[in-house]
């Protein structure tokens, strides 16, 4: 993938703060707008402190996961879990947090142990993508964008509590407000929120469109076969944990998601993990997935923005 630039440390200084405290202003930080996936491979990053401070040592504004959409745990300072969601399940291509009004510009990954078969993260170009999905599709989406729905409070899918990092009502109600999340308490302890957002983005630095949304992973056909059945026999088939919409309520036809999962996956590389590894990806140029997995895998995450 042009995207991608491996960098491989052979020598005997494996320190990648000391490489990056030379490199990144130089030449990365560059490459990182311009092409979005950077790899360093052969580096010696331990533990979860080194790759904390690894980042820390290029970036100022780290960023704390609200407004979640997996569920993730915080394990030190701002490094996640990357995510909880059973290795069974292949998480599609997607942008970071592009059902919200806030997201992330760059995602640090760092691989601590590698998974016995599959867990690959996937990465995706999001102009390449935006430029392969149908004119008709595109026109549709831009035009209506996307409305993201979500229940919480059924048990099946992630509390609100865990969602908003609180367990104060006000607040969760504040948020929203200020996020232009719209919402609606149902009975003692159930929430209703929806939320309208663009299908693209607009990236200045390549002074073009990428594909920006989260539609086919939000949408009730995302969900597995067996899942699929419970929610509808429990809450039935429009009160799935969450859905998306055109924004004007109207329902996403099915083949508009299929061909666009079709140019997600035409357009997935495979990032075949070694220990140690440290991937950052522009999530404003290359959007990320993962691979269902055997074993036990551990990858985590850290959030930050430029300025
Ligand atoms: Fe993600």
């Amino acid at each position: 993938m042009q995207n991608l630039t491996l960098v491989k440390n052979n020598k005997k200084n494996n320190d990648l703060k000391s490489f990056l405290k030379e490199n990144w202003n130089k030449k990365y930080k560059h490459l990182l707008k311009t092409k979005g996936a950077i790899l360093f491979r052969g580096f010696d990053v331990p533990d979860i402190n080194e790759f904390n401070s690894v980042v820390k040592s290029v970036h100022k504004k780290i960023l704390n996961y609200e407004e979640a959409s997996t569920p993730r745990s915080k394990i030190k300072g701002k490094v996640y879990s990357s995510t909880e969601i059973s290795p069974q399940v292949e998480i599609p291509i997607h942008n970071e947090m592009s059902y919200a009004s806030k997201f992330p510009q760059n995602l640090w990954f760092y691989s601590n142990i590698v998974a016995k078969k599959g867990g690959q993260t996937t990465i995706a170009n999001s102009k390449k993508i935006y430029d392969q999905i149908d004119a008709k599709i595109k026109k549709d989406f831009e035009k209506n964008k996307i409305m993201y729905i979500r229940r919480y409070g059924y048990g099946l899918d992630l509390s609100w509590s865990r969602t908003f990092n609180t367990k104060n009502k006000a607040k969760v109600s504040n948020h929203c407000k200020k996020n232009k999340i719209k919402l609606k308490w149902i009975d003692r302890d159930k929430l209703l929120t929806w939320q309208i957002n663009n299908f693209s983005l607009f990236n200045p630095v390549i002074k073009s469109k990428i594909w920006f949304n989260q539609a086919h992973l939000f949408h009730r056909s995302n969900y597995d076969k067996t899942t699929k059945l419970l929610f509808n026999k429990v809450l039935g088939k429009n009160n799935f944990p969450r859905d998306t919409k055109f924004g004007n309520g109207k329902d996403i036809p099915l083949s508009y998601l299929k061909k666009i999962r079709r140019v997600l996956e035409n357009n997935s590389i495979n990032i075949n993990w070694k220990e140690n590894d440290i991937l950052v990806l522009n999530n404003l140029l290359v959007s990320h997935g993962r691979r269902k997995f055997s074993g036990k895998r551990k990858v985590f995450v850290v959030m930050t923005n430029d300025k």
